[in-house]
């Protein structure tokens, strides 16, 4: 059967309240004050997806493309060309078509690009579409998302890794690691590890108040507080101590998790990173990982090296293999083949998956889908610059991945997905399960 065939068997299949009536964009923004874009799917049933686009900060170089118009207006960070290519191009092409297979939907938006990184229409456009697409399909069969992806199996709530102290790009202070996370894996329930790391987050701002002054509760762009510490080590004091103070034990009732974001530390000439004001190789940022890991309860490191370090990856992996688990994001970046690349190297223990790395829900779909059936971990992850839109709640439980990562409990763009959480816990009511017992005990 050719491609136009399916097409018509699509069109044509007698069940027309799933098919698309109407798509369009317009520009909005996101937490940053940064423009972005929002798209509308309306099926012929009335059902109507909506969704927003979110922006890294610490992007990898191999991501889709971020289109952005580059003028004069927002500091050229204007999406209306997004926008544009979606009313122009994409809505007609999407009009017609069954919102159900959305795998369908998926190709035709990547067929009319037809670039390999999204760069003629702006991967900004399409996951946007992507993602409003499938919405617009649950919201006619009036499913929750998560149902509508993953079934009636679906009932694992993520254990969430919570950035609590933000550095790097994402804070305004001197930390070089980017994110200093908690995780409650000792919780029962979901909405019980939400409760638990709210309380040391809290114990946590009134110990960096205390011994720091009141300028160290600032948060930064992911809800972490941002004070003007010099050292990773420091951080990961300040998260034992909150833990602690909070009547929690560290190792047991949670671990902690770092995103090094290495790239952003790496000097390329030197072939160097520069890790609190010292400039290490990469044989001694791994003995200096290695000291981390035997010194604080550290379950997951992601990036600990930069996006092309494979090899650096792999040999971190085997110094810290029972106890720690090594995380691709910049350097897999939700591509199926460069995490091909890494499992074949032996690099990763899973990956962060950022569905507008890769543009559309049916790519990162595989991606996740491969991960797991590697018996990998996919963390289903927010970008720094975010918005209200909580679907990454809805994609974490619709395949089970037992890990999401959603930033600190404050900021709009944050807890919208926590309450959304909160709410699929409801409705699963005594189905529900929580992802933390998955990660296991250090
Ligand atoms: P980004 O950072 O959204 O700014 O890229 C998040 C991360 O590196 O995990
Ligand atoms: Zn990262």
């Amino acid at each position: 059967m050719v491609k136009s065939d399916v097409d018509d068997l699509i069109r044509d299949n007698g069940m027309s309240e799933f098919k698309i009536s109407d798509v369009y964009a317009l520009q909005v923004i996101d937490s940053r004050g940064d423009p972005t874009v929002e798209v509308v799917v309306i099926t012929e049933g009335g059902g109507v997806g909506r969704a927003l686009t979110p922006s890294g900060a610490s992007r990898g170089t191999y991501e889709a493309v971020e289109l952005r118009d580059g003028d004069r207006r927002y500091n050229g960070r204007g999406v209306s060309r997004a926008v544009d290519n979606v009313n122009k191009y994409i809505a007609p092409s999407l009009k017609g078509l069954d919102s159900r297979y959305y795998r369908h939907v998926d190709r035709r938006l990547i067929e009319i690009d037809g670039t390999s990184n999204k760069s003629r229409l702006g991967a900004n456009a399409i996951v946007a579409t992507s993602l409003a697409n499938v919405k617009a399909a649950a919201d006619t069969l009036k499913m929750p998302l998560y149902q509508f992806l993953g079934g009636f199996k679906s009932r694992l709530l993520p254990a969430p890794l919570m950035n609590v102290i933000n550095g790097g790009l994402h804070a305004g202070n001197e930390l070089s690691f980017q994110e200093f996370m908690i995780i409650p894996v000792g919780a029962d329930s979901f909405s019980e590890a939400l409760r638990i790391a709210i309380e040391v987050y809290k114990e946590l701002k009134k110990h960096l108040k205390e011994k720091y002054g009141p300028s160290a509760i600032n948060v930064g762009d992911e809800g972490g507080y941002a004070p003007p510490m010099k050292s990773n080590s420091e951080a990961l004091n300040a998260l034992v101590q909150a833990i602690r103070s909070a009547g929690y034990v560290d190792g047991l009732d949670f671990m902690l998790a770092l995103d090094a974001a290495a790239s952003q530390i790496y000097n390329d000439s030197s072939n160097t990173y520069t890790v609190d004001g010292i400039s290490m190789t990469s044989e001694e940022l791994i003995d200096y990982y290695v000291e981390l890991v035997n010194t604080y309860p550290i379950k997951i490191i992601e990036d600990p090296f930069h996006e092309e370090g494979f090899k650096e990856f792999a040999e971190l992996r085997k110094r810290v293999a029972s106890k720690t688990l090594i995380i691709g994001d910049d350097l897999t970046v939700t591509n199926i083949e460069r995490i091909k690349k890494a499992l074949s190297l032996d690099a990763i223990d899973g990956c962060i998956i950022k569905i507008n790395q890769v543009g559309t829900l049916s790519e990162s779909e595989d991606s996740i889908n491969l991960l797991l059936m590697s018996s990998k971990r996919a963390i289903i992850s927010h970008r720094s610059g975010d918005t209200e839109d909580p679907v990454i709640a809805h994609i974490a439980v619709a395949y089970e991945t037992g890990l999401i990562k959603t930033g600190a409990p404050a900021r709009g763009e944050r807890t919208s997905k926590y309450n959304e959480l909160l709410r699929i816990e409801h409705w699963l009511g005594g189905d529900a399960k929580y992802g933390g017992k998955y990660l296991g005990k250090i």
